[in-house]
Order: C-alpha cells, then structure tokens, then sequence
C-alpha cells in the first residue's frame, strides 16, 4: 500500500517520501480502515523536524493523526465495527496518511449523520480537543469571556464555535486579515490581528481591566506568557499546543509566583482517548520525560461525542474544511500549513 513516510528530519519536502509498504494486521483495542480521507494537523509539521518528542518513532515511520474511511479488518474483540465508515487516529497517533491505517478503537467513532467524508474529516479532532478544553477542562460558562489564539485554524475555528454556542464571548486572535473575516463569520464578537496589535492589551481593553476568563492557546511560547497578562481573577489557561515552536513544550515559563499573584488556573489538555483501566498507568511506557500520563479515558469520548453530535443536528457548529489536496500534494500542503498560509482544516484526498 501507499504511504508517506518520515524517511529523514527536515522541512516536509525533504523528509517525506511516498513509500510501498506492508499494512500491520490489527491485534487488540485495534481495526485496520481503508482511508478515503486523511487531515494534516500542525503537530506533523514537528514531527516531520524531529523536534516532537511525544510521537518520535524510529525512522522511517508513516506520518499522520487522522483519518476517516470503512473499518476491513478488527483486532480480537472489536468485530462489531467491522465494515462501518468512522472517523479515527492512526495508532500511537501515526500512520494515518497511507492506503490502510491501523487505529485505535478507543479514538474510534461513526461517522456523524449527514456529514461527508471532507466534513468528518474536519470535525473529529478539532471539535474534540475544542470540547475537551473549553468545558471539561475549562469549566466555561455562558456570558464568560474566552480568548482563543489562532482562531482562524483547525482547532480554533472549533473553539470559537463551542464557545459561541455555549454563549460565551468569544475575543479571537489571527495572523491576518483574512483570517479575520472567517472567524468574523463563525461569531467571534471581537477580532485582534497579534500580529498587529499587543492582543494582551486588547483583550483588557475589551473587558474593561478585568481580563479574560478562559484563554485557549494552540500557539505557547510567548503568545502563552503574554496571555497571563489578560488572565482574570480565577481565569483558566488551557495549553493547548505549540504552534509558535514545539520547543516551548519543555520550557518552565510560569513561576509559583506568577500563579499566586494572577489567582488563575493553568490547565494542560491532551486528545488521546484511552479505555478507563489503562489511563494512568502507562506513564513512562512510551518513554516520554512526563512524571505521569492521564489521558481522558473513553466514558469521557463518549459524553463529548454525545454533545457534539447534538450541537451538529442544531447546526450550532460546522466543519471548516480549509483545502482538499490530493493524496500525492501532502508534502506541500504541510509547507503551507508551518507558513501560516492555512486555515480550517486540510483535508488530503484518496
Ligand atoms: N493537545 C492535543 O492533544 C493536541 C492534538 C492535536 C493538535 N494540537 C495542537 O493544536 C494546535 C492547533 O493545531 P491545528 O492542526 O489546528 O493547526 P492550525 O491552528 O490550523 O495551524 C497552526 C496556526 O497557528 C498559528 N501560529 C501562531 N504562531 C505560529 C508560528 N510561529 N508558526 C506557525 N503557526 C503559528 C497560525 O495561525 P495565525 O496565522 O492565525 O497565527 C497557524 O495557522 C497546534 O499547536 C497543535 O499542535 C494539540
């Protein structure tokens, strides 16, 4: 089968390769789909660098988080999704930009009523880690204020539309103008170019002293540090990503005093559903320098799936499918997307 492998670190065109390699047979917690559609999502940017620790395999390894397609093979104990069109995550969050991806059933789901394969594609991880931060990490409530970075992207354009549905205020940052206007349209009510402007003193501006309550930020580094300057009493930072230099990710930024002085909340999320029994206790299994690994457990999947599907019936939220690309164009399309040229998702076509 077709697959793009990280053969070498470096800029996507000069790590990816299109590589005929053999699909892995699915063993338990595992289906085998047959991809019609794949979705680049920022950290494969790091990972074809080789400066993302989390997901480092040894080269050469098949790139990609996403998927959707038709389940053709289940590990033991999984037969009962056989032949079903789901939206998944490539296993250990790789391998999902080839012809057949081997999945985890746990970050497994049907895909939603009345959606195409482009717009499944578009929706699972962005509404699922937007759903995760805003609500079951960051407690927000209607009439809050959230500040969410990089709003005009894939998981962003999510956030601002929970947040909006859930009605809250939403004040959103954007490298350009353009992407302004889409988050404009999604209901954001207020819009700050960071490019531009010291969003920090935007946002203060627009609350009159009194900060935000909640910042939802896919951009660290800096952007991260800055975003304390705009906390309110008892607002929540929710880390999010690292679009602004994956490097950030083991930097000590905040100080206990910092944390006392401000009266807020730093919260970490991560998307990595995990059966209940094992969530936990694999710390260090991976190797990963984290003194413990507590991934939201699949009970928790479920209830975010259950209330996303409700808000897609109300047609309160909306895949944004920024691009579709052919299969063969992924090593520019990930070219685009570390240039800030994207927006939405970009959806790779079979
Ligand atoms: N926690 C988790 O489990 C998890 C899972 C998946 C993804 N993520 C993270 O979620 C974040 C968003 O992912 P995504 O796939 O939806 O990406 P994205 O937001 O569509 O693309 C990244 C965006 O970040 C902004 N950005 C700010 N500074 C940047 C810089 N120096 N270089 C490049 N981009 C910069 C750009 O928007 P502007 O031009 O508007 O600034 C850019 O378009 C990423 O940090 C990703 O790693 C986290």
């Amino acid at each position: 089968m077709r697959a793009w492998q990280v053969v070498r670190h470096g800029r996507p065109s000069e790590a990816l390769e299109l590589c005929d390699v053999e699909p892995a047979k699915p063993g338990p917690g595992q289906i085998l789909v047959k991809a019609r559609a794949s979705v680049l999502n920022y950290n494969e940017v790091d990972g074809c660098h080789g400066r993302y620790l989390t997901i480092d395999p040894p080269l050469p390894y098949t790139l990609g988080m996403e998927c959707v397609g038709e389940v053709v093979a289940a590990g033991p104990g999984e037969e009962a999704w056989l032949g079903r069109q789901v939206t998944t995550s490539g296993f250990g969050a790789v391998g999902a930009h080839a012809d057949l991806v081997l999945a985890s059933s746990a970050m497994t789901f049907d895909i939603p009523p009345g959606l195409s394969d482009v717009e499944a594609a578009a929706f699972f991880y962005p509404f699922h880690l937007a759903h995760l931060g805003l609500f079951e990490r960051g407690r927000l409530q209607a009439g809050e204020t959230v500040l969410v970075h990089a709003a005009a992207g894939g998981v962003g354009s999510a956030a601002v539309q929970l947040a909006v549905a859930a009605g809250a205020e939403v004040i959103a940052t954007v490298g350009s103008d353009a992407k302004a206007q889409l988050v404009r349209n999604l209901g954001a009510q207020h819009l700050i170019n960071y490019r531009a402007a010291d969003f920090a003193e935007a946002a203060l501006e627009i609350t009159q002293g009194k900060g935000v309550d909640v910042c939802f930020d896919g951009v660290g580094g800096d952007v991260m540090l800055q975003s304390l300057r705009c906390l309110a009493r008892g607002g929540r930072h929710l880390t999010i990503g690292f679009a602004s230099g994956i490097e950030a990710e083991e930097v000590p930024l905040v100080t206990g005093r910092m944390l006392c002085f401000g009266n807020f909340d730093m919260l970490g999320v991560i998307l990595a559903y995990t059966p209940p029994e094992i969530s936990g206790k694999i710390a260090g299994a991976s190797g990963m320098p984290v003194p413990r690994f507590n991934p939201p457990t699949t009970d928790i999947a479920q209830s975010v799936q259950q209330s996303l599907l409700s808000l897609l019936a109300a047609r309160k939220i909306r895949p944004i499918v920024g691009a579709t690309v052919p299969f063969e164009e992924l090593p520019a399309a990930l070219e685009e997307m570390e240039a800030r040229q994207t927006s939405g998702r970009i959806v790779l076509l079979r």
